[in-house]
């Protein structure tokens, strides 16, 4: 077996890194090495495939191909130009270049180094070929990203394509839907033992249980995926990725509690249902119509939700609205464990009660804070516990 060793970039996003750096030592990643929002490590192909169908928290896995300093123009389209292309794509298949600039006198904005960097590739095509790949944005065969810090640039190729947050599941849309890597990574971050029945209490399009629900059945993170970058390079091995494949789903898990939804919106239900029929998970979730305030649960339940906050999703009287959040966990979840991912400190205030951990967080480009509420059923600890913040509350 070919046991080349490549020099990978994995990106995630901020405040999920702990959970991604597990992932590439379980899978068996070397020499990894922290990066802004991701890790650099070594590896071979087969871990490229298998960290890109199995991992929960990664949003981009990238393959370094060529590392250069460069003096002028033609000096980089010359550089690009001499690394074999026809490695990852034919000319019948198509490409496109992203490129991030930190400083570069040459470079002032990403777009030109986008454009040197395919003319690179184009002239190594017509100088072999006579022909040269097709640029297709969207869905390219070949997505180059040049990385260029200075005089210095890293180009790798984007063995993802497609960024790994899109799962596949998701069908039906929501008007605030959370993206499916920071639903999988809040749940990560809470630690969830899996030994209690989980519940969104605001499930929305339901991507929280979705991301419960695989969790709970081992169902690898790719297995919605139709398509990854990989899968569109001359060095595919069909063969290889299909033993990934079935060695992620060997691993059996018994899960023996409830996974349920609630929501008081029949649209986001809806979106649910639609979304969670789609990943065939219909029976390992429940939905129920309801109001999160008139909550009641049968027994002591772990529950996670992302409730509206934003601009997307205006609530009239928020602070109100977030007191009456607080006095629900208060009063109707005594012994319950209540995660919440809120943005907006102004509101994760009025909550009114302390929260046992505290874990910032980036939803989007919004600063967030992933909070626990723990609270115990015997009414002296859960005073202690359930403490109130001074906020005028208690
Ligand atoms: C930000 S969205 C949740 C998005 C969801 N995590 C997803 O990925 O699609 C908030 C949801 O809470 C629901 N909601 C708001 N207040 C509620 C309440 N008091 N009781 C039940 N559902 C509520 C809304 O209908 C909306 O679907």
């Amino acid at each position: 077996m070919n046991n080349q060793q490549y020099s990978y970039t994995f990106k995630t996003l901020s405040g999920l890194e702990p959970l991604l750096e597990k992932e590439l030592i379980d899978a068996g990643a070397e020499e990894i090495t922290p990066v802004k929002r991701g890790f650099c490590f070594l590896g071979n192909e087969e871990l490229m495939y298998r960290l890109n169908y199995t991992s929960r928290y990664g949003i981009r896995l990238l393959v370094e191909v060529l590392r250069f300093e460069f003096s002028n123009k033609e000096d980089f389209v010359k550089q690009v130009k001499a690394f074999e292309w026809d490695t990852y794509i034919s000319t019948e298949k198509t490409m496109a270049v992203d490129a991030v600039v930190t400083t570069s006198d040459l470079f002032k904005n990403s777009h030109y180094a986008e454009q040197l960097t395919k003319d690179g590739i184009v002239d190594f095509f017509r100088n072999r070929y006579g022909l040269r790949p097709a640029v297709d944005k969207e869905f390219p065969d070949m997505l180059v990203n040049a990385y260029i810090n200075g005089n210095e640039c890293v180009m790798s190729v984007d063995s993802s394509g497609e960024s790994l947050h899109k799962r596949g599941y998701r069908i039906a849309a929501h008007v605030a839907p959370l993206n499916e890597v920071l639903a999988a990574g809040i749940i990560g971050l809470s630690g969830w033992k899996m030994d209690s029945d989980f519940v969104d209490p605001m499930c929305g399009s339901g991507t929280i249980l979705i991301e419960a629900a695989m969790l709970a059945n081992n169902i690898p993170a790719g297995f919605y995926r139709k398509r990854f970058g990989f899968m569109g390079w001359q060095t595919f091995k069909p063969a290889m990725f299909e033993r990934v494949k079935k060695e992620a789903s060997e691993k059996g898990i018994e899960f023996e509690y409830r996974i349920i939804g609630i929501d008081r919106s029949d649209d986001s239900l809806r979106a649910a249902q639609r979304n969670i029929i789609n990943a065939k998970l219909n029976r390992d979730i429940e939905l129920k119509s309801g109001n999160f305030f008139d909550i009641e649960l049968e027994k002591a339940s772990f529950l996670m939700f992302n409730p509206p906050y934003d601009a997307r999703m205006p609530i009239e009287n928020s602070r109100e609205y977030y007191e009456k959040i607080g006095d629900t966990i208060k009063n109707k979840l005594r012994g319950s464990t209540t995660w919440m991912i809120v943005g907006n400190e102004d509101l994760w205030k009025s909550i009114g009660l302390k929260s046992s951990k505290k874990i910032p967080l980036l939803n989007g480009m919004i600063e967030s804070r992933l909070l626990c509420f723990e609270s115990y059923s015997g009414s002296k600890k859960f005073d202690d516990k359930l403490n109130i913040e001074t906020n005028g509350k208690e």
